[in-house]
């Protein structure tokens, strides 16, 4: 029996006394309860490392004043019929109290305090279009429950540091080897980096790259995720806007800017706009960052969908100069919880991550990696894509079409065939607060794209996920919505 007590053989007082006082104190303090056993005199004095007369002097003592009992043939034992005003149990806060007040948060804890969401609420309601979210009912859990499990019972090293805080190199190799022919991304294994997400993939880059004070370019509207790091860090946000073609590079490369040290661009499917970067954007970026020395953050978090044309190769693999950090995660072509993302990095700052990530967490879980590795090297991770690919273009179509059958001409599409959400501009006289009020009391579930703005949002923007619910659920959505809006 585990038995947290501790007692100092250089204290004045003697050990019986000492072992008295915190058996005492745990029995009124409510950690011991009425009615529990406690340890023999024999067990508890080898724990303590003494005499097990001392602890036969301790329990005498707490028997005469009545805090134990004995029970022949069975034991000691916290007395049952403590009297309630001896038991003052130290008050557990019921719900999460506000930091104390002397407590001084650093400038980053700061900065995370206010009220401001970091992801706007999940809508509890009976249809939610909440964005970001795939169709778990169609993701492979007994194929995944069976890689997990060949790994747990032949492999001990699960449960060991691996000191590989890069992620384990099969892994690496397969990731390297699929995003080379999907995404035509250009590397080795060695530059790959395994992280918890693509998020705590932003906030390495962000500790590593970013001082306070520094300028990061970001898309208006933009990832929030990512907004938020960069804040938290310190930096200045440069707010560049977006137009069908993706972020407006001119406005970096034509303008007077301050200096910028990193740009973060979502180029395949820009969130929240759905827009793609287009190839000529692409080549000026890259340019300008060769030239100005800038690095740039490329976010590919859903460029597995793509419905229709061909995907752009993504601006690491079309780079010369060892400017751009390419971001990847698992979250949207297998599930978010599973947590893992990547990070392909310049060969030279590979070192300097594999050590933030070491401090940071040590590694991944190595046996989520085990099952993923397999998950990619026998096929299913493409097959499981093609399948959603084929879903999700169905289901977006029903989306647009069930749009524009409700709504006519008061909603207008905005961003390409891509990913799992649509942007779309509602016609309405109503606040986005309003719209999102009414949808509730329907029973549906939309999100605006204002928080995603760093300055004020044009307004009657909504972020609308389709992958997680089917035709039918579309479709009664969008009637219900329309219907609450009229
Ligand atoms: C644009 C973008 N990047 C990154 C992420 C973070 O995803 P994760 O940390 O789950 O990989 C999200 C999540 O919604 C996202 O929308």
């Amino acid at each position: 029996m585990d038995f947290a007590i501790s007692i100092n053989p250089n204290a004045p007082s003697p050990l019986h006394r000492q072992v008295y006082e915190e058996l005492r104190q745990a029995i009124l303090a409510g950690r011991l309860k009425p009615g529990e056993r406690l340890p023999s005199t024999r067990s508890l004095a080898q724990l303590l490392e003494v005499s097990r007369a001392t602890i036969t002097q301790s329990y005498d003592l707490l028997l005469s004043e009545g805090y134990l009992e004995t029970i022949v043939g069975s034991g000691t034992f916290v007395c049952r019929q403590l009297p309630d005003d001896l038991l003052s149990p130290a008050p557990i806060p019921s719900k999460l109290q506000p930091a104390n007040s002397s407590v001084s948060l650093s400038a980053y804890g700061a900065s995370l305090s206010d009220k401001a969401f970091l992801r706007p609420p999940k809508s509890e309601v009976e249809i939610s279009f909440t964005y970001g979210r795939p169709a778990f009912d169609q993701f492979p859990i007994d194929l995944w429950r069976k890689l997990l499990s060949r790994h747990c019972h032949s492999q001990t090293d699960v449960l060991d540091y691996t000191y590989d805080s890069q992620g384990y190199q099969p892994l690496r190799e397969a990731i390297a080897a699929y995003i080379s022919h999907s995404r035509a991304v250009k590397c080795h294994a060695e530059q790959i980096i395994i992280v918890g997400g693509s998020q705590q993939g932003i906030d390495l880059i962000t500790r590593l790259l970013i001082d306070r004070g520094d300028w990061i370019a970001v898309e208006e509207p933009g990832y929030l995720g990512a907004r938020r790091a960069f804040l938290a860090q310190g930096a200045s946000l440069y707010p560049v806007s977006v137009d069908q073609s993706g972020l407006v590079v001119s406005s970096l490369t034509k303008k007077i800017i301050p200096p910028i040290k990193l740009v973060y661009v979502t180029p395949s499917h820009q969130f929240p706009t759905g827009a793609v970067l287009s190839l000529p954007r692409r080549l000026e970026l890259l340019a300008w960052a060769q030239k100005t020395g800038t690095m740039i953050i490329e976010d590919d978090y859903d460029s597995e969908y793509r419905y229709g044309e061909r995907p752009i190769p993504a601006l690491q693999g079309l780079d010369q100069s060892g400017s751009v950090i390419y971001v990847g995660t698992f979250s949207k072509v297998l599930f978010p919880a599973l947590r893992l993302g990547y990070l392909v990095l310049p060969q030279n700052l590979v070192y300097v991550f594999a050590r933030a990530k070491w401090l940071a967490d040590r590694q991944c879980s190595f046996l989520e990696q085990y099952a993923l590795t397999d998950f990619i090297t026998e096929g299913h991770l493409e097959r499981h894509i093609r399948r959603m690919r084929s879903l999700y273009d169905q289901r977006r179509q029903t989306l647009v079409n069930s749009l524009f059958s409700h709504f006519g001409d008061r909603v207008k599409i905005l961003g390409e065939n891509a990913g799992m959400h649509l942007m779309v501009k509602i016609d309405t006289h109503l606040s986005d607060d309003e719209v999102i009020q009414l949808a509730a009391i329907a029973g549906v579930g939309i999100q605006a794209a204002y928080p995603q703005y760093l300055k004020d949002s044009p307004g009657h923007e909504f972020i609308l996920g389709y992958a997680e619910l089917n035709e039918q659920q579309i479709h009664q959505g969008v009637k219900r919505l329309s219907k609450a809006l009229e």
